[in-house]
């Protein structure tokens, strides 16, 4: 099948379901077995059996019938949804990272990410060591023996520098090592992750794959190997999703595909008008030809995400707010990958220990929507005024 197609076939299974075409929102606690033999044999919380019914917790056919769409898109073995997209993160290094343990993560990475590593892991013995996001297989270099997990982030998700994953991957698994990625800015649909070397695929499903800016979660697809270390991590977090959340997510991912197509065309018409502009000095998007992950961007997605920065010429905080501040359509606000259009001021500098973030200017993330473009344009237009005027 091809992905679109797929995009409407997989999770769902109307005979099972008295014809209905999606899987119902089926909500419980207990689940009741017939007898004493099958209760003692209702398994445990992962394998082959995790989409066994055994207790809310563990989930239900609703939470299975996401989690069953999301890996099939992305090419996975299985996927487990959990609470947020930050707990996918946390979990999933949790699964990894042991007192005495040494982990790798981008300097470019979401920054409750180095948080968690930071405020939790460190006090724990998990020694982080941020590095350069574009350091691609020169990360052989920094793996040391009590290394056990490098963690991805392409692109960073407020400056947008791409990483060589496959390049990373094929360093990291020589030195028999797991590939954890944050894949949310290129979704199951648009990024193949286990084709490029990714062993557990973090998605903040908050984003695109629920699309409509009213669902928290996060899903956590794996291969094979890294199965079971990441199911069972999540259970014993104790981390559940609510069935109508489920039920939402995967209503959102049924659409990802046109809504991803429609909002990449306008987000590229939007970044090449920027790149037009007086006050605007550089655009950070990897889709854009010219920019420095273009190259690895072509080669490793099908498609881009809707959500890229720029940097404004030389200007002081009077000047970012006028800018902000005019904006009608763009909503100031954490969050993207909804429906609608948003603009946020972006402090990378704030977050690197790393490398140097000194573009030179102001940066604004902006996050496009489904909105006309010509409208969002018009209405960057009277940003750029006000910014003028200040
Ligand atoms: C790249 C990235 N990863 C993870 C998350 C966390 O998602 P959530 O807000 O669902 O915890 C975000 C949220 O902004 C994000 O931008």
């Amino acid at each position: 099948m091809k992905k679109d197609t797929l995009l409407a076939r997989a999770g769902r299974d109307p005979a099972r379901h008295q014809g209905m075409v999606n899987t119902p929102v089926f909500r419980t606690s207990t689940v009741i077995f017939p007898d004493f033999e099958s209760y003692e044999a209702r398994g445990g919380d992962g394998g082959d059996d995790y989409k066994q019914v055994r207790y809310g917790l563990l989930g239900t056919p609703t939470t299975f019938a996401l989690e069953e769409a999301v890996a099939r898109m992305e090419g996975g073995h299985a996927a487990v949804a959990v609470p947020s997209g930050l707990a996918a993160i946390t979990a999933a290094l949790s699964a990894y990272a042991r007192s005495g343990d040494h982990v790798l993560v981008p300097d470019s990475v979401y920054s409750p990410t180095r948080t968690f590593c930071d405020r939790q892991l460190k006090p724990k013995g998990v020694e982080t060591e941020y590095y350069d996001p574009l350091v691609g297989a020169g990360i052989d270099k920094l793996i040391r023996p009590n290394t056990r997990a490098v963690f991805c982030e392409a692109p960073g998700s407020l400056s947008f520098e791409m990483q060589d994953i496959p390049a990373i991957a094929e360093a990291a698994h020589r030195r028999g090592l797991p590939v954890l990625a944050d894949t949310t800015w290129g979704t199951p649909y648009f990024f193949r992750s286990f084709e490029k070397g990714v062993d557990v695929s973090i998605h903040a499903a908050t984003k695109y794959i629920a699309g409509h800016s009213d669902v928290v979660m996060g899903v956590i697809v794996t291969n094979e190997r890294h199965w079971l270390a990441v199911r069972r991590t999540v259970a014993d977090f104790g981390f559940g999703v609510s069935p109508d959340d489920c039920y939402l997510a995967l209503r959102g991912f049924r659409t990802i595909g046109v809504r991803m197509k429609q909002q990449m065309a306008s987000a590229l018409e939007i970044a090449r008008w920027l790149q037009s502009q007086q006050q605007v000095r550089r655009v950070l998007y990897p889709a854009l030809e010219g920019d420095p992950g273009h190259a690895i961007w072509k080669r490793d997605f099908t498609g881009a995400a809707s959500l890229f920065s720029f940097v404004l010429q030389p200007a002081g905080d009077r000047q970012v707010a006028a800018f902000v501040n005019a904006l009608e359509l763009f909503g100031i606000g954490s969050s993207w990958g909804g429906f609608e259009s948003l603009a946020v001021v972006a402090r990378v500098e704030r977050y690197r220990t790393a490398t140097r973030w000194d573009p030179g200017g102001p940066t604004i993330r902006l996050h496009i929507g489904l909105e006309d473009p010509g409208d969002l344009i018009a209405d960057l237009e009277r940003g750029f005024a006000a910014l003028q005027k200040a």
